[in-house]
């Protein structure tokens, strides 16, 4: 297994990421997953793109597009927050590597270039992946035509370079080396495959930039026999799209852990390792709340998934009181408080570098005051 792969999983051990790919393949929904035939064009395969569904789809359509999921993977070009900020250096003492982050010689796009005892290697970045919430990976290719995973990511919260979350363990023997890990051809695949809406197996220059991050279609399946229905009254499948919101409990967490990872078979494994709060399904089914809500605790009782997380924690104490007050209650009421529920309850932790997740783990955990 390349550290390429590990590298993203971060903390995360290569048996659960191993699980995590298998399932991929086992249990995607067929919305999800990449359909065989995703290398021919959109329109072949029923894909109509998500500026057409925000035809009829108009306020959807709006909220979506600005969202992080459809922002996961963009274009160089389109980081204009990185542009305005060029050059952008970083010492990674440890290694003896400086860093600049630059325009390309001569273009719009821009270059990594690595400084280590008087050599110089540059490469050209293609893609960014990450909408910029916590951290931004690149994607770029060298001079040999190698693709190359930055050994470098911007963070957010440092607003600044530093090494990428997983590639500390390496050590940088040249100038070269410290571009990055060069991808496979299967690794490079991997990480396309959850950060873009169809065709994750082509070049990485071939990709068009319509299809960069997590769109429409990615969740709903190809959309022209939905388009025709409705525009011609056509077809013999109801509305013909698929709507992930109709699932039940653990079937809407597998879907959506296509990307954010299945829930384990073991639990105790879950509970022992910490970095499992990154993966939202797997701590989930760990809550009474699940367990003993018949059903009825999925993704969507909490995320819009069309939305960027809302900025107050306010929004989520009507959820939980949903069942835990009020007339036909199926959970208790809180001792301590009627509000901010998730602030005690859901508490965010900083399980990786510069950025930290809430664990959805709900239970009565102690806060550190
Ligand atoms: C020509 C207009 C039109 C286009 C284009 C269109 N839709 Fe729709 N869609 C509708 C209408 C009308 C409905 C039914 C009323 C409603 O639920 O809003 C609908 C319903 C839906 C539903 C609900 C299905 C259900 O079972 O509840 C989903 C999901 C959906 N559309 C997704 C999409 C996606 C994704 C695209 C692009 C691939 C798209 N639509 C393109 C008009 C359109
Ligand atoms: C195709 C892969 C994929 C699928 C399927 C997917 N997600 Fe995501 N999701 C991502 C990625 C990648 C990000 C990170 C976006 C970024 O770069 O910040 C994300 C981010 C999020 C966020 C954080 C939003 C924010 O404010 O930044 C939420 C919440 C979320 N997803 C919920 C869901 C739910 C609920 C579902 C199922 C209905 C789902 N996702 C399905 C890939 C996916
Ligand atoms: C199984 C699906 C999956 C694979 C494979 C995957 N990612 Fe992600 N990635 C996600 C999801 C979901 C998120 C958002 C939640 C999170 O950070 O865990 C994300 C977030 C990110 C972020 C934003 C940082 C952050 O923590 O929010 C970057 C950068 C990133 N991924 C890069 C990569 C790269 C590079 C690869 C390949 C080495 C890769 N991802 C492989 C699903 C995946
Ligand atoms: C990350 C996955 C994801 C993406 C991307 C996504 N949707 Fe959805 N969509 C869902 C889920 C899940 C539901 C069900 C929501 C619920 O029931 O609360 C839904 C529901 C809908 C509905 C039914 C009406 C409603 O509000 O529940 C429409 C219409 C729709 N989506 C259209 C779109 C369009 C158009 C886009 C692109 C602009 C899009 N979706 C992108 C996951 C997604
Ligand atoms: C009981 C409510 C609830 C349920 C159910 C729920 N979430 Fe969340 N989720 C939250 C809260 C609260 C946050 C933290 C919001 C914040 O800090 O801004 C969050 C954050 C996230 C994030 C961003 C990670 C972070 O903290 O930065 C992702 C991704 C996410 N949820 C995905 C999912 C997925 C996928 C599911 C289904 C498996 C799910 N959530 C189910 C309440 C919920
Ligand atoms: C779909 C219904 C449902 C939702 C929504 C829900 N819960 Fe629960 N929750 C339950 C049930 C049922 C139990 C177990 C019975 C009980 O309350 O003692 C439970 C148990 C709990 C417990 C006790 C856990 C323990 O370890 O003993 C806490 C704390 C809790 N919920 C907090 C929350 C918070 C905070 C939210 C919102 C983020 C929430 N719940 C959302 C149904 C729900
Ligand atoms: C200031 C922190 C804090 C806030 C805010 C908070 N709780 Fe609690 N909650 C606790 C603590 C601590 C306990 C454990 C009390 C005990 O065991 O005596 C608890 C216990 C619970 C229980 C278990 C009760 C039982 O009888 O076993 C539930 C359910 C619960 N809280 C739900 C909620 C909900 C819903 C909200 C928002 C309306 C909320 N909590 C807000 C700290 C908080």
């Amino acid at each position: 297994m390349s550290r390429g792969r590990v590298q993203i999983f971060g903390p995360t051990r290569a048996g659960t990421m191993v699980s995590a790919i298998l399932m991929i393949v086992a249990i995607g929904s067929s919305a999800v997953r990449e359909s065989e035939d995703s290398r021919s064009s959109n329109s072949q395969n029923g894909y109509i793109g998500s500026a057409r569904c925000a035809e009829c789809h108009i306020e959807i359509g709006a909220t979506q597009q600005r969202s992080d999921h459809a922002h996961t993977l963009r274009p160089m070009t389109d980081l204009s927050n990185l542009l305005r900020k060029l050059p952008i250096h970083f010492d990674d003492k440890e290694n003896g590597v400086e860093y600049r982050l630059e325009r390309s010689t001569g273009g719009a796009a821009i270059d990594l270039v690595a400084q280590k005892n008087h050599r110089r290697e540059r490469m050209q970045l293609i893609w960014a992946f990450g909408a910029g919430r916590k951290g931004v990976t690149f994607l770029g290719k060298t001079a040999q035509g190698e693709y190359v995973q930055s050994r470098v990511s911007w963070y957010e919260k440092i607003q600044g370079l530093d090494v990428t979350t997983g590639a500390e363990v390496r050590k940088v023997q040249n100038a070269h080396d410290a571009l990055g890990e060069t991808q496979s051809h299967e690794a490079r695949h991997e990480c396309f495959a959850c950060h873009l809406t169809r065709n994750a197996d082509l070049l990485p220059e071939k990709i068009e930039e319509s299809s960069g991050g997590v769109q429409c279609e990615r969740c709903h399946g190809p959309g022209s026999k939905h388009a025709q229905f409705i525009t011609e009254g056509k077809g013999s499948e109801g509305l013909a799209i698929q709507n992930p919101g109709k699932l039940g409990a653990s079937e809407q967490l597998r879907f959506c852990g296509v990307c954010h990872r299945q829930p384990l078979e073991e639990l105790s494994k879950v509970i022992l390792d910490n970095a499992t709060v990154r993966f939202p399904a797997q701590r989930l089914v760990l809550s009474r709340c699940y367990d003993e809500s018949d059903g009825k605790l999925k993704c969507t009782t909490c995320h819009n998934p069309h939305e960027n997380l809302p900025t107050s924690m306010v929004v989520y104490d009507p959820k939980c009181l949903s069942c835990h007050a009020g007339k036909g209650a199926i959970g208790s009421s809180c001792p301590i408080s009627e509000k901010d529920c998730v602030a005690c309850h859901m508490p965010r932790e900083a399980i990786m570098k510069h950025s930290d997740f809430a664990d959805h783990w709900i239970r009565k955990v102690r806060v550190a005051k």
